[in-house]
């Protein structure tokens, strides 16, 4: 039997496992339980609402193992991922670990694990927003330079990849496991009453988001996020899920108290309510990776203020906006919506919720495992 680790760390880890572990264990009710899929969370996210949640929510089971590592400087966090996973590594001695995204928990295991000569797949490789600045664009440079095996979410991901040298025989163009788990969960979202409770029936309302160190971080950047919100509060309510990092920040430059009463300030949202969400918006404002990728899906129209996108697939081919990282630029994109005059997207290639299957159908050849 191989055993193999799955690493989630942060939030947006939760949902491209969740389905990479129910397509194990499918594997193995017709392989003889061949495979031992065990999964390892670091503890980089560990409030109720932006871990806990979730894993009720896409029916994860509880982690294996537990690291318990927080919050801190990224030096000290992947530090401390590496310090605690090596244990685990060094007394479970898996044949594979499988790490996700880019967060500063998928380098920190990677890396251990290469150390000790571990197998190493990343899953969502070879994305690459061209901005250095972006902690999260060094984790996925470095993950993918020393992963064995690459499972791509989009075309671009493969011509970085060979651009970059890696050879052709690592790379796999699999589609996106975030997508098999909005597609698996539908039904249930469905199900979801997050509208009613906040009083969002029979209205056009909007989703915002904000989290990036450059936008949150920055005061001038925050000042620019709530006049646009206002702004955009004269017409429409927006509903705005705030994560840690943006509450802590808008309360230090006493932000909070001037937004407008149709903006609904809520904690981090579950999984299932806050696709629910997305899925009725009449359009999202963020600057998030996966929401990128979930309004595609979902042919909601997305406009995410940042200047580059690890996630081409979204402008070309779905429903997203890239308009820089200056806040007013949203407002004509806003009256193109407005008038439903927005672009038309389709959903980019082999996002058709069976990425996970392919991707231990492609571990299983890998491993020679039946
Ligand atoms: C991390 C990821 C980012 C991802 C985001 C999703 C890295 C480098 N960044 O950024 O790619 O898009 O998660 O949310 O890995 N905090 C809490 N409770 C928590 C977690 C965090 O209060 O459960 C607070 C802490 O004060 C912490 C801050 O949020 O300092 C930021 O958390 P951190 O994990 O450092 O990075 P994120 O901004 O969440």
């Amino acid at each position: 039997m191989k055993k193999i680790i799955s690493v989630v760390g942060a939030r947006p880890n939760f949902m491209k496992v969740a389905p990479l572990h129910k397509a194990f264990a499918l594997y193995n009710s017709s392989n003889g339980n061949s495979i031992q899929h065990l999964i390892c969370h670091t503890g980089q996210h560990y409030d109720e609402k932006m871990s806990k949640v979730f894993f009720d929510d896409l029916e994860l089971p509880k982690p294996d193992f537990y690291l318990g590592i927080g919050s801190g400087s990224h030096a000290e966090q992947t530090a401390r991922v590496m310090i605690e996973f090596e244990k685990i590594l060094l007394s479970e001695k898996p044949d594979l670990i499988i790490v996700v995204g880019d967060v500063n928990s998928t380098i920190a295991c990677s890396l251990t694990a290469v150390k000790l000569g571990i197998k190493v797949a990343h899953v969502e490789a070879g994305l690459r927003s061209g901005d250095r600045a972006m902690p999260e664009e060094i984790n996925r440079i470095l993950t993918d330079s020393i992963s064995d095996l690459l499972f791509v979410t989009e075309i671009s991901g493969m011509q970085n990849l060979t651009n970059e040298g890696v050879p052709e025989q690592k790379i796999h163009f699999v589609g996106n496991c975030m997508i098999d788990s909005l597609i698996h969960y539908l039904p249930k979202i469905e199900l979801s009453s997050i509208g009613e409770e906040l009083g969002l029936e029979g209205s056009d309302y909007v989703v915002a988001t904000f989290h990036r160190p450059s936008n949150v971080d920055n005061a001038d950047q925050l000042l620019a996020m709530t006049a646009l919100l206002n702004e955009t509060a004269e017409n429409l309510k927006i509903v705005f899920p705030v994560h840690p990092r943006t509450i802590k920040n808008l309360e230090i430059n006493g932000l909070l108290n001037g937004l407008s009463k149709n903006i609904i300030l809520t904690d981090p949202i579950g999984y299932l309510d806050f696709i629910k969400l997305v899925k009725d918006a009449k359009f999202v404002l963020t600057d998030s990776g996966g929401i990128q990728e979930e309004s595609t899906y979902l042919k909601v129209p997305c406009i995410t203020i940042r200047t580059t996108t690890e996630r081409p697939s979204t402008v070309e081919i779905g429903n997203n906006y890239l308009i820089g990282d200056r806040f007013e630029d949203a407002k004509p994109v806003i009256e193109i919506i407005m008038k439903g005059e927005n672009k038309k997207g389709k959903i980019p290639e082999l996002w058709d919720g069976s990425s996970a299957s392919r991707i231990i159908q492609i571990i299983a050849t890998t491993f020679n495992i039946r």
